[in-house]
């Protein structure tokens, strides 16, 4: 079989159309198309590089990278200012009342000895005060009690928290010791300690570090 023989032999495998009719130095154009979803995905990104173009460089609506960046960066330095560099605020705390939190409060406050001392429903033992009533030795607030559980009262037997537990996950605590255990009825509730300061009510959120401190003696 000689050269040309070859060449015939592949033209015959084609549609005779698609074969463009000139021919140099032996060789024909085979004029094969792209496929059409080929071609769909070509023109779709033509046209979504317009819209892309448009809003974030012709009309400039969108932030580019560097843009981005400083934003978030000014961002945080805002709330460096108002946090300080810990980025967290003691005296403005919020409890979480979603569930995903409360159960992680729940998890924390089941696995992290505080049923040791506080009972495994949080009605308080021999060591620990009750946590579901109205009487509170260091009043009811969160910002209060955050500093109850991270600094702890060593002198009184309550375990200071500081590194075992993050400032997020004695939030999570706490949501769960204001929001579940308080107003619960445990089993075998220990006497009131301290004084009635009533329940805490997440929706009269009303703290004001200064005027609490009076309790937190
Ligand atoms: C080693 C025992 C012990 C452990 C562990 C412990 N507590 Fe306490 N807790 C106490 C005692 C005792 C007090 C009362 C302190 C006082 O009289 O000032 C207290 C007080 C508190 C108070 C304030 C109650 C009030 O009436 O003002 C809260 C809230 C509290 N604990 C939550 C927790 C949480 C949450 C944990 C687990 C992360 C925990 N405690 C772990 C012993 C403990």
């Amino acid at each position: 079989m000689d050269k040309h023989d070859e060449k015939i032999e592949f033209n015959e495998k084609f549609d005779h159309n698609l074969i463009k009719d000139h021919e140099y130095d032996n060789i024909q154009e085979l004029d094969n198309p792209a496929p059409f979803w080929l071609m769909s995905l070509f023109y779709l990104s033509v046209i979504f590089s317009v819209f892309y173009g448009a809003y974030y460089f012709w009309l400039g609506i969108g932030d580019l990278q560097k843009a981005e960046y400083n934003k978030e960066i000014s961002i945080a330095e805002i709330n460096i200012k108002k946090n300080g560099s810990q980025g967290f605020d003691e005296s403005q705390i919020t409890l979480y009342t979603d569930e995903i939190n409360i159960r992680a409060g729940a998890e924390i406050f089941a696995t992290k000895t505080c049923t040791t001392c506080h009972g495994p429903e949080g009605g308080g033992n021999a060591i620990g005060p009750n946590l579901s009533d109205e009487y509170w030795i260091h009043g009811n607030q969160p910002v209060l009690l955050f500093q109850v559980v991270k600094n702890g009262v060593p002198a009184k037997g309550m375990t200071p928290f500081k590194g075992q537990l993050t400032e997020n996950q004695i939030v999570q605590v706490l949501s769960f010791v204001l929001q579940r255990i308080q107003k619960s009825s445990p089993k075998n509730p220990k006497p009131p300690q301290g004084e009635k300061i009533g329940y805490y009510n997440n929706n009269l959120n009303t703290q004001k570090v200064d005027s609490l401190k009076v309790i937190n003696k």
